[in-house]
C-alpha cells in the first residue's frame, strides 16, 4: 500500500532552490553527514544494501542500481575502475535532474564518492548536457568547495583518494544513450556502441565502468543513512522509493517534485498539480514516462500507480517520469508528429532501420497531421514501426516507434476522421507542420 510522501521523507529538500544550495546550506541539511562511517562499513555493505533498497535505476530504463555496482569486476593492477554521471537530461519532458544540479549538488557530489568507493573507481566524470550552461557551474562549484574542504581529491578527510570531473557536451540528444556518452568523452563522435559488451566491462577508455543517471546517484547517500528498510517502505513490490516526477502540459501547475513511487496518477497530479486545466473530465491522454513510451488515454491512467511495473503493464512506462499531459484542445496526431521529427533530427544515422525508419515515419505523421493520407497507410505505418523496434543498435529506434504505435492503438478513430475530413476539402497548399 503506497502512501502519499510527508515532507520529513523527502531526499531532496531543496528542489525549489528555497534554501542555500552551496556546501554550508547542505550541511545543514543532512549531506555530507558520517560519510566516513559509510565508507567505513565496506564496499559489500554498500553494495548490499543499495540492492537491499530496491532502487531501480532513475535515468528511464529502471535498471536496479544495486546490481548493477556488483557487475564491476575485480579490480587488477592498472585498470583503473569509473564511474560515468549521466547528466546529458535530455528526454523531452524531463527536467529533474536539472534541479538537482542546480539545487541540491551536494547530494551528487556525496553521491559520487560513496558509489565511486564501492565500486573502486579512481574517479567520476560527470556528463553534462550541452545546454546546462548554469547548471554545470552551479555543479562545478560545489565540486570546487568539496575540493576545498578536502571532503573529496587526494588525501581527503573521508580516507579515499577520489576525483569527479565534469563534461560538458554538446546539445547531442543521443549521446545521453550511455555507450554514446562514453564516445563522446572519449573525444569521438557521439554514436552508441553494440551492446553487451556492456561497460562494467568495457567502458570509458577500455576500463571497467559503471555509468549511472544524477537521479539514481543523489539519492545513495540518504539510502544509506537512513537504510534500505526506510526507502524500500514507499512504493509497490519491485518498484521502490521516493521518486522525482516532472509535471508538464495541461495541469494547472506544472511542477517537478518528489513524491513516493506507485501513487496513482490522479491523487499525484490534484496534490501537487492543482489538477488537471478545465477538470478531470477534460483529460485526453497521458504520455507518463518522457517522450520515449507510449501514452495512455484518459479512461486507463486515472488510477493506475505511478511506477515502472503498472504502467507497463498498460502498455507504457515510467521512463524518466516525465508526465506531459493533454487535454482535449491537444492534436494528438500533431503531438506525436513533432515527437517523430524530434527523434528523426537526433538519429545518429547508424543503423539503417532507424536513420531511413525515422524519416519515413516523421514524413508519413506529416501528412498523417494533416489528413492528407490514405486509411490503409496507418496500418503501414504500425508495420513500419514493428520494423523499426528492436532492430537498432540502441534504444532511440524503440523510442521513435512507440509514441506511433501508441496513437495508432488509442486514436485511431481520430486519425481516420482527419482523412475523411481532407478527403472531403482537401488542402494541398497547406505549410508543413515542421518547416
Ligand atoms: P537498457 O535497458 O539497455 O540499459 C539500462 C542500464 O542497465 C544500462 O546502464 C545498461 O548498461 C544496464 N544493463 C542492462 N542490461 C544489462 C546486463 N545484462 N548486464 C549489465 N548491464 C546491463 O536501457 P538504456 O538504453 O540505457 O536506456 C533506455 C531508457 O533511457 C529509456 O527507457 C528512456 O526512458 C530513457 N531515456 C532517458 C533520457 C534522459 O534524458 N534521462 C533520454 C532518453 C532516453
Ligand atoms: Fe544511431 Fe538510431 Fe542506431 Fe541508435 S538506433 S545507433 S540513434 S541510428
Amino acid at each position: 500500500m503506497t502512501t502519499m510522501l510527508e515532507d520529513k521523507d523527502r531526499i531532496f529538500t531543496n528542489i525549489y532552490g528555497i534554501h542555500d544550495w552551496g556546501l554550508e546550506g547542505a550541511l545543514k541539511r543532512g549531506s555530507w553527514d558520517g560519510t566516513k562511517g559509510l565508507l567505513e562499513k565496506g564496499r559489500d555493505w554498500i553494495i548490499n544494501e543499495m540492492k537491499a533498497s530496491g532502487l531501480r535505476g532513475r535515468g528511464g530504463a529502471g535498471f536496479p542500481t544495486g546490481l548493477k555496482w556488483s557487475f564491476m569486476p575485480p579490480k587488477q593492477e592498472g585498470r583503473p575502475h569509473y564511474l560515468v554521471v549521466n547528466a546529458d537530461e535530455s528526454e523531452p519532458g524531463t527536467c529533474k535532474d536539472r534541479e538537482i544540479l542546480r539545487h541540491d549538488p551536494h547530494h551528487l557530489v556525496e553521491g559520487c564518492l560513496i558509489a565511486g568507493f564501492a565500486m573502486q573507481a579512481e574517479a567520476a566524470f560527470i556528463y553534462v548536457r550541452g545546454e546546462f550552461i548554469r547548471e554545470r557551474e552551479r555543479l562545478q562549484a560545489a565540486i570546487d568547495q568539496a575540493y576545498e574542504k578536502k571532503l573529496i581529491g587526494k588525501n581527503n578527510i573521508h580516507g579515499y583518494d577520489f576525483d569527479i570531473i565534469v563534461h560538458h557536451g554538446a546539445g547531442a540528444y543521443i549521446c545521453g544513450e550511455e555507450t554514446a556518452l562514453i564516445e563522446s568523452i572519449e573525444g569521438k563522435k557521439g554514436q552508441p556502441r553494440l551492446k553487451p559488451p556492456f561497460p562494467a566491462n568495457v567502458g570509458l577508455y577500455g576500463l571497467p565502468t559503471t555509468v549511472n543517471n544524477v537521479e539514481s546517484i543523489a539519492v545513495a547517500p540518504t539510502i544509506l543513512r537512513r537504510g534500505a528498510s526506510w526507502f524500500k517502505s514507499f512504493g509497490a513490490e519491485n518498484n521502490h522509493g521516493t521518486k522525482l516526477f516532472c509535471v508538464s502540459g495541461h495541469v494547472n501547475q506544472p511542477a517537478t517534485f518528489e513524491e513516493a513511487m506507485s501513487v496513482p496518477f490522479k491523487e499525484l497530479i490534484d496534490k501537487h498539480c492543482g489538477g488537471i486545466r478545465g477538470g478531470w473530465d477534460n483529460l485526453l491522454a497521458v504520455i507518463p514516462g518522457g517522450s520515449s513510451v507510449p501514452m495512455v488515454p484518459a479512461s486507463e491512467i486515472m488510477d493506475c500507480p505511478m511506477d515502472f511495473d503498472s504502467l507497463r503493464a498498460k502498455g507504457s512506462g515510467l521512463g524518466t517520469a516525465a508526465v506531459i499531459v493533454m487535454d482535449k484542445s491537444t492534436d494528438v496526431i500533431k503531438a506525436i508528429a513533432r515527437l517523430s521529427y524530434f527523434y528523426k533530427h537526433e538519429s545518429c544515422g547508424q543503423c539503417t532501420p532507424c536513420r531511413e525508419g525515422t524519416g519515413w515515419m516523421w514524413r508519413v505523421m506529416e501528412r498523417m497531421v494533416r489528413g492528407e493520407a490514405q486509411k490503409k497507410e496507418i496500418d503501414m505505418l504500425f508495420e513500419v514501426t514493428k520494423q523499426v523496434e528492436g532492430h537498432t543498435i540502441c534504444a532511440l529506434g524503440d523510442a521513435a516507434a512507440w509514441p506511433i504505435q501508441g496513437l495508432i492503438r488509442h486514436f485511431r478513430p481520430v486519425i481516420e476522421e482527419r482523412i475523411d475530413q481532407y478527403t472531403a476539402n482537401p488542402k494541398p497548399d497547406e505549410a508543413p507542420l515542421v518547416a
